[in-house]
C-alpha cells in the first residue's frame, strides 16, 4: 500500500515537473506531447501503427503520412476531431477527445506536427 502510494506520488511529481507547474507560458515540446498522447495509436512516426492498435480495432488510426488523406482535412477539422473526439466529425469513438487533457496551444502545435508528418498543407478554410 505504502509502496504504491510512493510510486504514485513520484509519478505525479515528475509529471508536474515535466509539464511545468509555474503557470507561465512555455514552449510546447510537440514531439513529446505527440509521443505521450498520440503515438500509442497513431505510431511514433504517425503511420497509424502504434502499439495500442490490435486486430479488434474497428478502424485504423489515421496514417498521418498519407498526404492524400490528410489534404482532405482543414486545420479546423483536425482541431475539432482532436479536441472533441472522433464522433464530433462522424468518425469512430476509438479516437478519444483531448480538450480536457491538452491545452488549445498544445492542440495547435500538434496540428503543425501532423502537417510536418504529412508534408502537406491541408484543405483551405
Ligand atoms: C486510443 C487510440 C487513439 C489515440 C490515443 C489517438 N487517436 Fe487519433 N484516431 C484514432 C482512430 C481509431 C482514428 C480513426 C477514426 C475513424 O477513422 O473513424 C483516429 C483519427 C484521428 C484523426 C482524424 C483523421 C481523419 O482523417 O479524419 C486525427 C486528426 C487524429 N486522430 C489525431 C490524433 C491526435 C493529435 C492524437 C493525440 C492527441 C490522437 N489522435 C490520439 C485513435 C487514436
Amino acid at each position: 500500500m505504502m509502496m504504491k502510494f510512493t510510486i504514485l506520488a513520484a509519478f505525479v511529481f515528475s509529471f508536474a515537473l515535466a509539464t511545468g507547474s509555474s503557470g507561465q507560458a512555455q514552449e510546447i515540446e510537440v514531439e513529446k506531447v505527440f509521443k505521450f498522447y498520440c503515438a500509442q495509436c497513431h505510431g511514433v512516426s504517425g503511420k497509424g501503427d502504434g502499439p495500442n492498435v490490435t486486430e479488434d480495432f474497428p478502424v485504423s488510426p489515421r496514417n498521418f503520412t498519407n498526404a492524400a488523406e490528410m489534404n482532405k482535412l482543414t486545420n479546423a477539422d483536425i482541431k475539432n476531431v482532436v479536441m472533441d473526439g472522433g464522433p464530433s466529425m462522424s468518425k469512430s469513438p476509438m479516437m478519444p477527445p483531448w480538450s480536457k487533457t491538452l491545452s488549445e496551444a498544445e492542440v495547435d502545435a500538434l496540428i503543425g506536427h501532423l502537417r510536418v508528418l504529412c508534408n502537406c498543407k491541408g484543405k483551405e478554410g
